[in-house]
């Protein structure tokens, strides 16, 4: 069985309190804080930049001062000037939508340059036919499985027989790429989309609308343990 990650989206946290959200997610277990920038442009909602990624970044800590990867999730156009200012913010993660990037193999390069590791993220309409041609640039695959711009959306069920192709692709390369998935993410159907083949679960609303968030990561990975 794979090593599971689960990777709360602080979209659906307390701006006013983010820091706080931050340890408070990764004391209950966070394995990634994952970061969603929207630029009112690819998606019709806008949400933070750089600045207050470079500021999350000391709070991305466990209590024992272990470093937590912070997943920024890129729903803008253009994408490359962003992708290497989050990187020198303090990203670990960038993953960007290939239908927003111009040249998807260069954007893969600068993040790579930048000493991040690169993903793509692909829409529910969204084909993975590129996928092919830059897997060996690429460290995730992230699943849509709402479009993007909002929390607290469904899961389109299409998306487990994207997340099962997904799966065969990086399965035949050989690489170590974790295949994640965004949108509409709960202990209520988490099993079923590990069983597709996801490996690292974004979720959002249903941790940050919980008072006790290690009780529903826990409810998420006890789903995966079952
Ligand atoms: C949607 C974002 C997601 C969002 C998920 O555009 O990419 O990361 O925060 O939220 P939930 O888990 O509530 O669907
Ligand atoms: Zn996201």
């Amino acid at each position: 069985t794979p090593t599971y990650r689960i990777a709360p989206s602080i979209l659906s946290a307390d701006f006013a309190r983010l820091g706080e959200e931050v340890r408070s997610v990764i004391d209950a277990g966070a394995d990634w804080i994952h970061f969603d920038v929207m630029d009112n442009h690819y998606v019709p909602n806008l949400t933070f930049g750089p600045m207050i990624c470079e500021a999350l970044r000391k709070h991305a800590v466990t209590s024992t001062g272990t470093r937590v990867p912070i997943d920024v999730h890129l729903m803008v156009q253009p994408v490359d000037s962003l992708a290497q200012a989050f990187c020198k913010a303090g990203a670990d993660i960038v993953t960007f939508h290939p239908d927003a990037s111009t040249h998807v193999d260069r954007t893969l390069q600068l993040i790579k340059a930048e000493g991040c590791q690169a993903g793509l993220v692909f829409n529910p309409a969204t084909p993975l036919d590129v996928l092919e041609w830059v897997i060996d640039k690429v460290d995730v695959v992230l699943i849509m499985s709402v479009n993007p711009g909002f929390g607290g959306q469904s899961f389109i069920p299409s998306a487990l027989k994207k997340i099962e192709q997904a799966r065969r692709i990086i399965d035949a390369s050989g690489r170590d790429i974790r295949l994640e998935v965004d949108g509409g993410i709960k202990a209520a159907n988490i099993r079923e989309v590990a069983a597709a083949g996801a490996d690292t679960f974004v979720a959002g609303s249903a941790i940050f609308t919980q008072k006790d968030y290690q009780a529903a990561i826990g409810a998420m990975r006890a789903e995966l343990a079952r």
